[in-house]
């Protein structure tokens, strides 16, 4: 065991932690559209059999790694390929973090922004306009949203500060479990609401005949972002928990992040159609869409409306927060390790650089909304080219890392040989498809 490493207290911690940093805003505003789009019940059948044949190797290559090293992703590449550009690898993946936690950190910032004005009952007059426009000065009010960004980013820098037992497993033990109950009472409160059926239709109708090449590439993409593969994190956190068993716990995370996904979609769909309105992504459907339909029943159940808004805010305080840290850690622990620093030194410094980014993104949707990096704003640039390129590319050589350059023996008596055999031949191949069809389709 690497030399007075900080480890998780257990199998549980371990599990919880890494459901946390796979439940996140891409549950939320992400799945319930994407299901919708792409065939309802039969996108779901997809998106778990790439969740369980592609995204579950994936991230078993990941965990072999940290659990054979005891170290994070840039030191366990150039621990096990001595001499070999493997560790620039190692690089990619703490570059994706610092860009997806910076612009992670922006909306974390809204979501306390609106838990707070759930609270004191100020999310506007509760018409669509308003809610809309409510939006457009919240995001676009530089004190406001770089405030609430600031609180935000310190939130997750006090977790990372306070270390792995006393900072991310004991938050990780108490909100998974209770966001699972937060969620559940927002979606009975949606199916409740008159016109919900539709929103149930749209989720469920299973339309085979959407499923084509694009909704594949579609489901593995999300399941890829979904389950935060191709980013080092699984490296990072298996290296505080080096005797669990990865195949146990990259099934409960699969299992729980699935299964939050869905449970976001009934909650956040029946609301949408209930309140007459188009299904969108992005933050526009949390901070527009579902404000206004909660604004609306306000008038009928005025003190439980207020109640499940507050819950439904609160949920993805947590869910972003959860994921948030883990981001945070895999670029602090990468500086610890390969500084020495201090815990408390490595995330004041990291933290300075994301917030720096992570202001950038923020004013972007203010002053800089007109600054374009090849016709994106700063925020949807780093979205782009961190969740899209940095992170599929990532995955891509984590499972050739994994598949052909690790000794054949000792890997297959750590997963098997089915997952070898499909990180060797059906992973790579997989990623490459979605690339080409990223580009051409
Ligand atoms: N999985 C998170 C979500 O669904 C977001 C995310 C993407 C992430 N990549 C990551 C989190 C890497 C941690 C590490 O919202």
């Amino acid at each position: 065991m690497a030399s007075g490493k900080e480890q998780f207290g257990g199998k549980f911690a371990y599990i919880m932690a890494l459901a946390g940093s796979a439940i996140g805003l891409g549950n939320i505003w992400r799945f319930p559209f994407m299901v919708g789009e792409h065939g309802g019940a039969a996108f779901i059948i997809v998106y778990i059999l790439c969740s369980l044949l592609i995204s579950l190797p994936i991230f078993l290559s990941e965990a072999v790694i940290g659990k054979k090293t005891g170290k994070g992703a840039y030191e366990s590449l150039r621990t096990l390929a001595p001499g070999t550009p493997w560790k620039y690898l190692g690089i990619v993946t703490i570059i994706a973090c610092f860009v997806i936690v910076s612009f992670y950190c922006v909306v974390g910032g809204w979501s306390i922004d609106y838990l707070a004005r759930s609270v004191v009952g100020k999310l506007g007059p509760g018409t669509r306009e308003g809610a809309g426009a409510l939006f457009g000065s919240v995001a676009g009010s530089i004190w406001e949203t770089l405030t609430a960004h600031l609180i935000f980013l310190g939130l997750t820098a006090l977790i990372i500060f306070l270390g792995v037992q006393k900072g991310i497993e004991l938050f990780s033990k108490i909100s998974i479990p209770l966001l699972f109950v937060m969620i559940l009472v927002v979606t009975v409160y949606s199916l409740r609401l008159p016109g919900a059926n539709a929103g149930v239709e749209y989720l469920l109708h299973p339309d085979f005949s959407k499923i084509d090449a694009s909704s594949i590439a579609a489901a593995l993409g999300q399941s890829f972002f979904s389950m935060s593969l191709g980013v080092g994190m699984v490296v990072t956190y298996t290296s505080y928990s080096r005797n669990s068993n990865i195949i146990e716990a990259g099934s409960w995370t699969a299992i729980f992040d699935t299964l939050f996904a869905i449970l976001a979609g009934f909650a956040v769909m029946p609301a949408v159609f209930a309140g007459d309105l188009q299904p969108e992504a992005g933050p526009s459907l949390v901070f527009e869409t579902l404000p206004y339909v909660f604004g609306q029943m306000a008038a009928e159940l005025p003190v439980f409306s207020r109640i499940v808004t507050i819950l439904f805010f609160m949920s993805i305080l947590l869910a972003a927060l959860s994921s948030s840290i883990s981001l945070l850690e895999t670029t602090v622990s990468h500086l610890m390790e390969r500084k020495g620093m201090k815990r408390g030194k490595a995330t004041l410094l990291i933290t300075l650089g994301t917030w720096g980014l992570g202001v950038l993104c923020a004013l972007s949707f203010g002053p800089l909304k007109d600054f374009h990096l090849f016709g994106q704003t700063i925020f949807g640039f780093c979205d782009l080219f961190a969740s899209n390129y940095l992170m599929t590319l990532g995955a891509l050589a984590f499972s050739i890392f994994a598949g052909w350059k690790m000794d054949k023996i000792e890997i297959e008596s750590i997963i098997g040989k089915f997952f070898r055999f499909m990180l060797k031949w059906i992973v790579p191949l997989a990623i490459m498809a979605i690339f080409l069809s990223n580009i051409f389709l």
